[in-house]
């Protein structure tokens, strides 16, 4: 794949540090160390699917906002195509996530566990962050890419 698709370097760093710190969490004894786990189970399976499809359309808004053009970015499409087709079960996997997430944050709370009860502020964050910004923008790539793609084929007939 063209290497301009690819997951935005500090978006990868929040994913890096949240799975880090959700990791360090995990091992914890006790209902923190519980809610963690139950947590991770929900919320990995979707880190992985959305590093493969949602993020990695968003390394090219940088070059498409610079007017660059490149047949390889047709290479997104196959991506962003899987991303609004997946769109309303990883929306529900969020809801699943976000329910997991209050619960951590609520007995990180009452353990005083104060690095705990912020992850689980900074995950709710990153997810309203993905629902508002990212996921629309990554689909904003696949229509502007394929938009490009059909005039360029047109005004090549
Ligand atoms: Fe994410
Ligand atoms: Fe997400």
């Amino acid at each position: 794949m063209n290497a301009t698709v690819g997951i935005p370097s500090s978006i990868k760093a929040e994913h890096e540090e949240i799975h880090g710190e959700l990791v360090l969490a995990t091992r914890l004894g006790g209902p923190v160390g519980e809610a963690a786990r139950a947590l991770a189970a929900v919320l990995h399976p979707h880190f992985v699917r959305e590093e493969q499809i949602a993020l990695p359309p968003l390394g090219l808004i940088a070059p498409l906002a610079r007017g660059e053009h490149d047949p390889d970015m047709a290479q997104v499409l196959a991506l962003t195509d899987s991303l609004r087709a997946e769109l309303p079960a990883m929306l529900e996997e969020h809801v699943a996530i976000a329910v997991a997430t209050r619960k951590l944050g609520e007995v990180a709370r009452v353990a005083d566990n104060h690095d705990v009860a912020r992850l689980a502020e900074k995950l709710l964050l990153h997810a309203r962050s993905e629902e508002e910004v990212f996921y629309p923008a990554a689909l904003l790539v696949g229509e502007l890419v394929r938009s490009r793609l059909e005039m360029t084929s047109a005004t090549a007939r």
